[in-house]
């Protein structure tokens, strides 16, 4: 609901409130939190008295109006407030200083069209600002849904000198309190690691320059009230829907205000306004919870189901994939995808992917990109001759591609050299991966792009893209703005008609998790880091901004590829049940116990899909040091324990399951989960009357024909012994074998399902 009164403008939602005024013609921030009434504008406003010593007065009338202590929704440069400023303009070469005044304001049904994704469904409020002497207009959008605000700016040149843009942000926003900033910064297989830094008057920035949103700089963000906890404290959360490169920065006044400015990336931006243009940002969408990081997530994952994702993915099943490229990689034949698709349909896949290498002559990763002729020797009957006969297994076909890059080794980069992003200057090119980016600022490499595209998806039943992009950008500033402003008009042209290909963005891992590839691509493939260690990180990063269903998920083989680290395939498979889940090994190197495996964990996916991919979310621990991820619905609940290295005689252990109605009563059954007689190791000796080598082939054959259950555990409570923490089976202590106990070595972890007994069965 938006609501104005006497200059006073109320943003209201699901439980939040954002106020601000007109004060002396400025926007004047007044709050952000728990709902409250428009009438307390003035109560919740900031008094600065008569003023601050030191400080450039706006109006010799009004001690007050000094703009560099007033929380301001937006401010220019060189009037007074000396903090960093959203925008940076200059004429002729030189800096202009602007001075925007409120003007008027509308009330939308919706956003205006934009080039720029937008979030869905939004109620609109329009501020518009105007600078006489610069010639400029200024609208400031402001966007209600129901669990999060959205911002962005719209600058016009009305007057008659070419203005240069030097920076503009999307959104000024000021809170007012001490906070604790949280960012999500790494690298290639190193995504998202969670940094948290105290905000001080020392500027803090957060900034990608590589092009992409990028697995650098995460352009998700919080601000915390000091103290803040999974359930409890004030948490603002922030987001841009943009995959370019960004910036945000934060920054703490002498009078306790933080300004948080967040925008597209001013390194080396320079932008022409000519008279008559407008220009753009990308949107911000923020949310606050006073229920700590849980109720901030919650927030922001209805959001991102409910009003960022294309509306057909929204509430609908995603399919468990199998995807070829860590089994196979560039080596595979039509029989061999047959063979692993058969293996994938009997385990339970719904959708085969078939990865890179599939076209040119593509069988390493230097060359071939853009040729997106089928490679016959691989594939003789072409896509369409495989994805039919996947479709006869029952599966689901699904292609890998790259689009915005061009090998340096391909036919297209040597039939049109210009079609790549050079350097300005015209230095030799730096290759990333062996490839360069095709200018998708230019007009026909992007109708070359959509119409190869286009014959690709109409010659195969593909339902499925996995959208990759493996490498920084070569331009700089304004290029690389226009470079994105291309790609969104590639993806509107191509998926727009085609809702129901299910769309995974992914870009050499994480590093384009953003909203503004969630508009188009319901799902992300988190990190090309499997290992379910770091997974489980990488995974708890990205839960406080972004919900599970967002995540592809997938078990691969151990010893790890990136860590070599060797891990239980329960736990490969309970990481990766918290997301959209997939398989990528090689299926025919498992032993059966494996596949038996993989099996039981694909059933329980099947059985509580809803639940662990639209569930609610949350994060905690138990008493025993192991990591707690949980999901629910109204039907059930999932929750999964994770533990990292095995200590000798683990104590006991209990889980508390939050969300439970305290009265009912809840059953608690383990997921079935299977473990190799081999695991064992030279235990073996100690427990079976004969003695076997571990390592023979008497133990190769156990695998083959014994199950054996790890952590079968079923118990019934009330939803307040939940609440209080259940005792979970015993971890393995040295002694033995017991089918009841957790046979937990390092990294193990099981995954509960908790339901209601209904009122007919005995408790
Ligand atoms: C990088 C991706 O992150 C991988 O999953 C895989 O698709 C490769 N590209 C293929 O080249």
């Amino acid at each position: 609901m938006i609501t104005v009164k006497n200059e006073v403008f109320h943003l209201q939602n699901n439980g939040s409130s954002y106020l601000f005024r007109i004060r002396d013609g400025y926007p004047e921030h007044l709050y952000f939190g728990t709902q409250v009434e428009t009438g307390d504008a003035e109560a919740l406003a900031p008094a600065p008295g008569c003023g601050w010593g030191g400080s450039t007065l706006y109006s010799e009338r009004s001690n007050a109006c000094c703009l560099d202590i007033l929380p301001l929704e937006w401010s220019g440069a060189g009037r007074g407030d000396y903090r960093e400023s959203p925008l940076e303009l200059s004429v002729e070469g030189s800096p202009v200083s602007t001075d925007f005044r409120f003007s008027g304001y509308e009330i939308l049904k919706e956003q205006p069209a934009s080039a720029l994704p937008l979030s869905r469904g939004q109620s609109v409020l329009a501020l518009r600002l105007s600078d006489k002497e610069a010639g400029l207009r200024l609208t400031l959008y402001y966007g209600v849904l129901p669990t999060v605000f959205t911002r962005r700016a719209v600058l016009e040149n009305c007057g008659e000198r070419p203005v240069s843009i030097r920076k503009f942000m999307s959104a000024c926003t000021e809170l007012q309190g001490p906070f604790v900033l949280h960012t999500f910064s790494g690298g290639w297989v190193a995504e998202a690691q969670h940094t948290v830094t105290p905000v001080t008057m020392a500027r803090v920035c957060l900034e990608s320059t590589t092009g992409a949103s990028s697995n650098r700089a995460n352009p998700g963000f919080m601000l915390a009230a000091p103290g803040s906890t999974e359930t409890d404290g004030a948490v603002y959360g922030f987001n841009l829907l943009y995959s370019g490169s960004h910036y945000l920065s934060v920054q703490q006044s002498l009078q306790g205000v933080t300004r948080v400015l967040q925008g597209i990336s001013p390194a080396n931006f320079e932008w022409t306004l000519a008279p008559g243009e407008t220009f753009e940002t990308p949107e911000v969408v923020m949310a606050y919870s006073g229920r700590g990081f849980g109720g901030l997530s919650e927030r922001l994952h209805t959001y991102i189901n409910q009003n960022l994702i294309p509306p057909y993915w929204q509430n609908r099943p995603r399919p468990i994939i199998y995807n070829s490229w860590e089994g196979c990689m560039f080596d595979f034949t039509e029989s061999r995808l047959l063979r692993l698709g058969k293996t994938a349909a009997r385990l339970g896949c719904e959708l085969f992917v078939l990865d890179d290498g599939w076209f040119g002559a593509r069988d390493s990763d230097t060359g071939s990109l853009g040729d997106y002729a089928v490679n016959f020797k691989k594939l003789p009957h072409g896509l369409q001759g495989l994805g039919k006969k996947l479709g006869a297994m029952g599966l689901g076909f699904g292609l890998w591609m790259e689009p915005e890059s061009v090998s340096h080794d391909s036919e297209l980069y040597r039939a049109h050299p210009d079609w790549a992003l050079h350097d300005s200057l015209g230095r030799e090119n730096l290759l990333g991966r062996h490839q360069l980016l095709l200018d998708l600022t230019n007009p026909s490499v992007r109708d070359y792009i959509v119409q190869s595209v286009n014959v690709i998806l109409d010659s195969a039943p593909i339902s499925y893209v996995k959208w990759d992009m493996n490498r920084h950008s070569c331009v700089l500033g304004k290029m690389q703005h226009a470079f994105v402003l291309g790609l969104y008009d590639v993806l509107h042209r191509i998926f727009d008609s085609r809702p129901e290909i299910l769309l995974e963005s992914c870009s050499s891992g994480g590093n384009r998790f953003d909203c503004g590839m969630l508009y188009f691509s319901p799902q992300i493939w988190c990190s090309d880091d499997t290992d379910p260690v770091e997974r489980l990180r990488i995974q708890t990063s990205l839960s406080y901004l972004y919900p599970p269903s967002t995540f592809g998920a997938h078990v691969s083989a151990s010893p790890h590829a990136q860590t070599l680290r060797a891990t239980p395939l329960s736990t490969r498979g309970n990481v990766s049940l918290f997301g959209c889940l997939g398989y990528e090994l090689d299926l025919s190197e498992l032993l059966p116990v494996e596949q038996a495996e993989i099996r039981n964990q694909i059933a329980f996916y099947k059985e509580h899909r809803r639940t662990l991919q639209y569930g609610r979310f949350s994060r905690s621990e138990t008493d025993g040091g192991g990591i707690v991820w949980q999901m629910q619905t109204e039907a059930e609940t999932v929750a999964g324990v994770f533990h990292g290295l095995q200590p000798a005689a683990p104590g006991y252990e209990r889980l508390a399951v939050s969300g439970l109605d305290a009265e009912k009563r809840y059953r608690m059954e383990s997921r079935r989960q299977l473990l190799r007689v081999g695991d064992f190791g030279t235990l073996l000796r100690h427990v079976l009357p004969v003695k076997l080598n571990p390592n023979g082939l008497a133990v190769s054959a156990a695998d083959s024909h014994y199950k054996m259950y790890d952590g079968a555990q079923v118990l019934t409570a009330s939803g307040a012994a939940f609440a209080a923490g259940v005792q979970l089976a015993p971890r393995f202590t040295g002694t033995g074998y017991d089918a009841n106990g957790r046979m937990q070595s390092d990294f193990g972890s099981n995954v509960y399902a908790i339901k209601e007994v209904s009122t007919h069965e005995p408790h």
